[in-house]
């Protein structure tokens, strides 16, 4: 499939669709607290999403079960919400949430601290976070999709983070998932050629320990092989003649 570059009209309808889906993690990252279950996290996430007119397009993707991916500490993403996983004081929580206004897709992630979480730990949620904005810096009409990747890349290494390869950023529009695919490790190609109207969800997700990753029996959670907290940051981005434009914050 080629990359899709959006007309005007569906950049309208791009931006809309993101800024419900900042609205919702606004409000689910202000709800964040100790004692609440993952599948709490979930149905408030679904319900926003619903309340805004619009549909959870991760709810039975490839017969994913829920509506917001609530990946806890070592899990990378992908967490199935249960009613019995609890968030405790000093975890990490990452919220992964998607949604379709009039057909066009939106993909978002943060990484919550439930209370106080140990140092190492609040400096990796924050070195992931920044990784995004080093990334994007370099998401401009004329450069290539890898520079985006080498940027991210570059900004991680020194920290001796490891960067998950077995998934990645992507294209996203009238699909979920559409081309290209955006590594957050270092490529030695350039990959595409930026045009302005392409919308691409950029996605570091880093682990403190070893970049290797697990599948658990759900055959959906992801998790650190070592065991070891890891972070995801994510928005849908849109390449423009200047600056890009972060289409999942308000
Ligand atoms: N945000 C995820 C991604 O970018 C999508 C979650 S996969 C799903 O790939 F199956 F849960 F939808
Ligand atoms: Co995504």
């Amino acid at each position: 499939m080629a990359i899709t570059v959006k007309s005007d009209r569906e950049i309208e309808l791009m931006r809309e669709s993101c800024k419900i889906l900042a609205k919702v993690h606004d409000e689910l990252g202000a709800n964040i607290k100790p004692g609440m279950s993952t599948y709490d996290i979930d149905r408030l996430g679904d319900k926003l999403i619903r309340s805004y007119g619009c549909v959870p397009n991760f709810l039975n993707y490839n017969g994913y079960p829920a509506s917001i991916c609530v990946s806890v500490n070592e899990e990378v993403v992908h967490g199935i919400p249960k009613k019995d996983r609890i968030l405790q004081e000093g975890d990490i929580v990452s919220l992964d949430a998607g949604l379709i206004y009039k057909g066009y897709h939106s993909d978002a992630a943060r990484t919550y601290m439930v209370g106080r979480v140990a140092p190492e730990v609040e400096e990796l949620v924050r070195i992931t976070k920044e990784s995004f904005f080093e990334g994007i810096k370099m998401a401009k009409a004329g450069n290539y999709l890898f520079d985006i990747s080498n940027a991210i890349a570059d900004y991680i290494e020194p920290h001796g983070y490891g960067i998950v390869r077995e998934l990645v950023g992507h294209g996203i529009g009238t699909h979920l998932h559409e081309d290209p695919q955006i590594p957050n490790f270092r490529q030695k190609r350039k990959g595409p050629k930026l045009v302005p109207g392409m919308t691409l969800a950029i996605e570091p997700m880093i682990n403190l320990g070893r970049a290797d990753v697990e599948w658990l029996d759900d055959d959906w959670t992801v998790v650190a092989a070592d065991g070891l907290p890891s972070a995801h940051y994510e928005n849908t981005i849109l390449i423009t003649d200047g600056e890009p434009e972060i289409l999942t914050l308000l």
